[in-house]
């Protein structure tokens, strides 16, 4: 198969779908892979490290559009890109759909096969290519949190750690699932106080079990919140309910239990956020300060660290699209059901319940659509 990697385009996206490591196993299973020029420039790799392993580099991004029966990409393609692209052809991306009704019917009219990453699903729900951009973001909350805790940066100057002789910081996580556990491994590191609240017991059990000391685990609920918030230094938010808006566990009001100068992260705010305060902010102007808390609210925290992200997310996808490369995407998610739950379009038909319903658009089973 041929395989197109075009530069992501959107803005301040660094990351690339491929690494020339994945290029040299793609080749290797006998696939031809385009690059376009400077694809990689934002992870750190050259088109020089791409063409020693076997990618064929060109400067025109609609050269790989037009021959790429896959593309493989970080990001939704913007409209720009939509001319480009043909019917049947397979696009393996982060789309989120749902949150466009204009990217949802520009990439409809295509009559691509759009399979998108963040709905590639496991029998157990777990959601794989989703899983390692909240790593990035869960570790990125503390190392974030500790540097706006700084007197500089406008925090109440507490090194998490503590030293010898002054007690460390306190850090308080709202939610213990993949964000909640890196963020608490990352704090324990440094030697802080960690409190994870979650409203599952079975995963504060796990979280209690496997956690190092330092980090105490207590049921989510208003009360339980208030009394945390009350004494964090930096507050992380991480919960989610998969598909709908994140809950506001923390009101207006509820901030003004928290002490002076503290930090919110809340990685959440993709979802809305759980604190009532927070908005989406960028890497750029990343903070703000409401009743004296300092408020971190980036929606893509992972993109500060293309060359980790990069390597993170392609771990994940790579075997993907090896199997779809190998046998076509029609067999690959007959083979596999993660890779058939990940198609959300095909034909011009909307084979995802939750795209269709967004819009009020037609649902075809995925199944009926492939004739399964
Ligand atoms: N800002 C970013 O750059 C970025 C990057 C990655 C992920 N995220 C977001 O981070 C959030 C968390 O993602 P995740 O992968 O850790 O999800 P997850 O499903 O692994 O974990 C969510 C946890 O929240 C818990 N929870 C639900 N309701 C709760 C409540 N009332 N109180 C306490 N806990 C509660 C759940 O039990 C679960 O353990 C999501 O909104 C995700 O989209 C943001």
């Amino acid at each position: 198969m041929i395989i197109g990697v075009p530069r992501e385009i959107k803005e301040a996206e660094a990351r690339v779908a491929m690494p020339p490591s994945g290029v040299e196993t793609l080749v290797a299973e006998g696939h031809e892979v385009i690059v376009e020029a400077g694809a990689g420039l934002g992870s750190g790799f050259t088109d020089e490290e791409f063409a020693q392993v076997g990618a064929q580099i060109t400067p025109s991004a609609e050269a790989v559009w037009r021959q790429g029966e896959m593309i493989v990409k970080v990001k939704e393609p913007l409209p720009q890109e939509w001319p480009y692209i043909s019917p049947g052809q397979v696009i393996f991306t982060y789309f989120h759909f749902a949150a466009s009704e204009e990217l949802t019917l520009g990439v409809l009219k295509t009559g691509c096969v759009a399979i998108t990453y963040e709905t590639v699903t496991r029998d157990n729900g777990e959601l794989p290519l989703l899983i390692p951009m909240s790593e990035v973001a869960g570790r990125m909350a503390v190392q974030e949190g500790a540097k706006y805790l700084e007197a500089r940066m406008g925090g109440r100057g507490v090194l998490l750690g503590g030293v010898p002789g002054v007690l460390p910081g306190e850090v308080v996580i709202l939610g213990g699932g993949v964000v909640g556990t890196n963020a608490a491994k990352m704090a324990a590191g440094l030697g802080a106080s960690v409190t994870i609240l979650d409203i599952d017991l079975e995963r504060l059990r796990y979280l209690d079990d496997v956690m190092p000391k330092n980090v105490h685990t207590l049921k989510s609920n208003p009360r339980n919140i208030r009394d945390s918030i009350a004494r964090a230094d930096l507050l992380i938010g991480a919960v989610l309910i998969p598909g709908a808006k994140a809950p506001r566990l923390v009101t207006r009001e509820m901030l003004k239990l928290m002490k002076p100068r503290s930090v919110v992260v809340d990685v959440s705010v993709d979802q809305g956020g759980c604190i009532e305060t927070i908005r989406p902010t960028t890497h750029t102007d990343p903070i703000y300060v409401v009743d004296d808390v300092v408020h971190y609210g980036v929606a893509n925290m992972p993109g500060a660290v293309p060359l980790t992200s990069t390597l993170a997310l392609t771990n994940a996808t790579m075997p993907y699209v090896s199997q779809i490369a190998a046998r076509g995407y029609r067999q690959a998610a007959m083979d596999n059901r993660e890779i058939l739950t990940g198609i959300n379009m095909v034909d011009g038909k909307v084979t995802w319940d939750g795209v269709a319903e967004a819009f009020g658009l037609p649902f075809t089973p995925i199944e009926e659509a492939l004739g399964l």
